[in-house]
């Protein structure tokens, strides 16, 4: 099938089975361009308590696949490719945090959405980049909290708001791998050019930036600002969405230090990269791919999701 058939055959499909198609920024620009909605984390997840369509199709990664079907129990949740995984949802293993949690009475647990159903279980209040901070500034000041797994975006929280989190080590393999030298380099031949941030990245690169910020942060600056030209530190899937809604505008993406362990030869997530329109066709088609949660494991889960639903308001 070419690309219109695929495209056509989609359609009908989503018109039959009442199906949504989201996805998320990072997803390859053909996905995007047929997505019935794109947005950030967070975005994502409001979308899905919101829809009333009978089938999702969350072009994604796993974890927010998972999340959409928490928040919808009764739906049914597709992803395109199952070995869509996330290297920060990785580095938080239920287990590991069950005997962090027990080492630390008294704390509250503050997870970013990157993380399994059964992190989401052992948490007070899910977190994503657009709302963390403000979450967190809305707890009290001597609250106890272990944050995670972001180490990077936990940091830049208590640098910005003089709190004291205790963070997991973790981090994304994408952005911790942002190169500082060529941010450097590129302030240099583009002077007047913003930069703009995920706080997924290091620290080291974060203080250089002009804006730190989810990507739907990232992308609404780039709308609202005079600035001519942006140096991007994010997941280069987000520039397309920067691109289509500024055409005037000049986007450079920032490139990583190494490609080793980033999975492609720039900065993109191979993980988001694994989603195609054949895949999606043969999900809707076939109805495989569906999202499974243990109810018991979904159903606390669900309370840190709902919390952060409400907080974010
Ligand atoms: P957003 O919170 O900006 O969606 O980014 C999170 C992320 O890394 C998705 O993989
Ligand atoms: Fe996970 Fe990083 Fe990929 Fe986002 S960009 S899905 S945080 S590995």
């Amino acid at each position: 099938m070419d690309q219109t058939q695929l495209i056509s055959e989609i359609n009908q499909l989503r018109k039959d089975k009442h199906a949504i198609i989201m996805a998320h920024y990072y997803q390859p620009e053909a996905v995007q361009q047929i997505a019935d909605f794109i947005g950030d984390s967070l975005a994502l997840a409001q979308q899905a308590r919101k829809t009333d369509a009978e089938i999702i199709v969350l072009c994604g990664v796993h974890f927010m696949g998972e999340t959409a079907k928490i928040i919808c129990p009764d739906k049914k949740v597709l992803i395109p490719d199952m070995a869509a995984g996330c290297s920060l949802a990785d580095s938080c293993k239920a287990e590991d945090l069950r005997k962090f949690k027990a080492e630390h009475p008294g704390y509250k647990v503050i997870s970013y959405v990157n993380t399994s159903a059964e992190v989401k279980a052992l948490t007070d209040i899910c977190v994503t980049s657009s709302n963390a901070e403000k979450i967190i500034r809305m707890l009290p000041k001597d609250e106890k909290i272990i944050f995670g797994p972001d180490y990077n975006l936990g940091s830049y929280i208590n640098k910005v708001t003089g709190r004291e989190m205790l963070l997991w080590n973790g981090a994304c393999h994408v952005h911790e791998k942002f190169s500082v030298e060529a941010l450097i380099q590129l302030k240099k031949t583009h002077p007047e050019a913003k930069v703009l941030a995920h706080p997924e990245c290091k620290g080291s690169l974060l203080v250089l930036a002009d804006v730190v910020g989810s990507t739907q942060a990232l992308l609404n600056y780039a709308i609202q600002s005079d600035a001519k030209e942006y140096i991007v530190a994010t997941e280069a899937g987000i520039l397309f969405e920067m691109q289509k809604a500024c055409p005037d505008k000049t986007f450079i993406p920032l490139p990583p230090e190494t490609t080793e362990g980033v999975g492609c030869s720039c900065n993109e997530c191979n993980y988001m990269r694994l989603s195609s329109l054949e895949k999606i066709y043969n999900v809707l088609k076939n109805e495989t791919n569906e999202i499974f949660v243990d109810k018991e494991i979904a159903s606390q889960a669900l309370g840190c999701i709902d919390r952060m639903l409400e907080m974010s308001k």
